[in-house]
C-alpha cells in the first residue's frame, strides 16, 4: 500500500516537473518572463569568485564573463558550468564585448589589485584609470540599459568615471565596496561584543570605500535594543575596519569571498527587484561617494540617513576626499 502511494506520487511529481517545464519554456518564448543575463568583467581572483557565487545561488539564467586573458575566462567558465551542471541549467560563457549585450548587470572586477605596497586604495587610481575609461567606452555601446557594478578600486573615483564616461543614469552605476565594509563592521562587532553576527541590525559603513569610510555606531541595534558603543570600542573597532582587507591580503594575497559574496547580494537585489537597503556608491553632487539606497530592478534609489554629528562630519570629509581625486572622462 505504501509503495503504491509512493510509486503515484513518484509520478505525479514527473509528470508535474514536465509540464512545470514546458510552461516555463512557452513563458520564455512568449517573453513573458525575461531570462536574467549577467556579465563580468575581469576573470581574475574576484571576477571568477563573483560568477562562481552567482552560479551557486542560482539568480541568473546566463553569465558572461570577459577578460583581456581570453583563456583565462575561458576556462574559468567552463569550470564554473561544470559546477552547476548537475543541478541548474545556468549558461555560463566566456566571450566579448559583443556577448555583454542584453545584459541586466555588468560587474566590472578587472585591473589592479593592490599588492605589497599600496595601503591606500587610491594608489591604484594610476594604474586602473586607463583601463576603466576603455571598458566604459565600450559598455557604452553595449551595455545601454544594464545596471552597472563598479567594483574596480579605487571603487568610488572609478564608479564616477564610468558613470561619467558611459553617460548612464548616475542610479544606474554603482560603486562596491560600502556593503563589503559593512559585512566586516557586523563581524568585527559579534566578536568584541561576544554576539552573533545576525543579533546586529544597522551596522552600516558609508563615505569612501577605503581610508575615509564612515562607521556608523549610532543606529546599531543588538538583540532589537540600540547599543550605546564605548569611545574606546569605536576606535578599536573602527581601527580592525579599515586594517580588514590588507589582514586577508596579508596572508592570502587578496580578498576573494568576502567580496563576491557581497557583490551578489546587490546583483540579487537589483535582479530580483528587493529593494532592500544596501550602502551603495552613487554619483551625487559632483563626487560618488557610499550611502544608503533602496536597491532593485531600476538601480539604487538614495534614502534619508539619520547621521549624528560626528557621522556628518566625516561623511563630508569622505566625499571632499574622493571628489579631489577625480579623473576626467575625456
Ligand atoms: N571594491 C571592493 O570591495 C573590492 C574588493 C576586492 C578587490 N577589489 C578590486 O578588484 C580588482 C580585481 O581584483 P582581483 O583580485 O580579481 O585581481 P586579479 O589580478 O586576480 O584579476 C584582474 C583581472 O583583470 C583582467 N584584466 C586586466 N585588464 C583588463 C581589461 N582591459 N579588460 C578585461 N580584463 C582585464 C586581468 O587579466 C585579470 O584576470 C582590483 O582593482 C581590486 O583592488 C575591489
Amino acid at each position: 500500500m505504501a509503495a503504491d502511494k509512493e510509486r503515484i506520487a513518484q509520478r505525479y511529481s514527473l509528470i508535474a516537473g514536465y509540464l512545470k517545464k514546458e510552461l516555463y519554456i512557452l513563458l520564455i518564448e512568449r517573453k513573458g518572463i525575461a531570462m536574467k543575463k549577467v556579465s563580468v568583467i575581469g576573470a581574475g581572483r574576484l571576477g571568477s569568485a563573483t560568477a562562481y557565487t552567482i552560479a551557486q545561488r542560482g539568480i541568473a539564467d546566463e553569465i558572461v564573463l570577459v577578460d583581456i586573458n581570453r583563456e583565462l575566462a575561458r576556462g574559468q567558465a567552463l569550470d564554473i558550468a561544470q559546477s552547476v551542471a548537475r543541478r541548474s541549467d545556468t549558461k555560463v560563457v566566456a566571450g566579448d564585448y559583443g556577448a555583454v549585450s542584453g545584459s541586466d548587470v555588468v560587474v566590472v572586477t578587472c585591473g589592479m589589485p593592490r599588492g605589497a605596497i599600496e595601503h591606500d586604495r587610491m594608489e591604484l587610481l594610476e594604474k586602473n584609470k586607463a583601463l576603466i575609461k576603455g571598458i566604459a567606452d565600450k559598455l557604452k555601446r553595449c551595455a545601454q540599459g544594464a545596471i552597472i557594478i563598479t567594483v574596480t578600486n579605487p571603487s568610488d573615483v572609478m564608479n564616477h568615471l564610468v558613470q561619467k564616461t558611459t553617460g548612464f543614469s548616475e542610479k544606474k552605476v554603482m560603486g562596491f565596496g560600502n556593503l563589503l565594509d559593512s559585512a566586516r563592521f557586523r563581524q568585527i562587532i559579534s566578536e568584541r561584543l561576544k554576539c552573533r553576527p545576525m543579533e546586529i541590525e544597522g551596522a552600516y559603513v558609508i563615505g569612501e570605500h577605503g581610508e575615509a569610510m564612515v562607521p556608523l555606531f549610532s543606529n546599531i541595534k543588538i538583540n532589537g535594543k540600540v547599543h550605546s558603543f564605548s569611545v574606546k570600542d569605536k576606535s578599536k573597532i573602527t581601527k580592525l575596519l579599515k586594517n580588514a582587507a590588507w589582514d586577508i591580503i596579508d596572508i592570502k594575497g587578496a580578498t576573494e569571498f568576502g567580496p563576491a559574496s557581497c557583490i551578489v547580494d546587490t546583483v540579487g537585489a537589483v535582479l530580483n527587484g528587493t529593494k532592500e537597503i544596501l550602502p551603495v556608491s552613487l554619483v551625487q553632487g559632483g563626487a560618488s561617494a557610499g550611502i544608503l539606497a533602496r536597491v532593485g530592478k531600476g538601480g539604487a534609489e538614495p534614502i534619508e540617513m539619520s547621521l549624528d554629528d560626528g557621522g556628518r562630519e566625516f561623511f563630508e570629509r569622505a566625499k571632499k576626499k574622493i571628489a579631489g581625486y577625480e579623473v576626467s572622462a575625456s
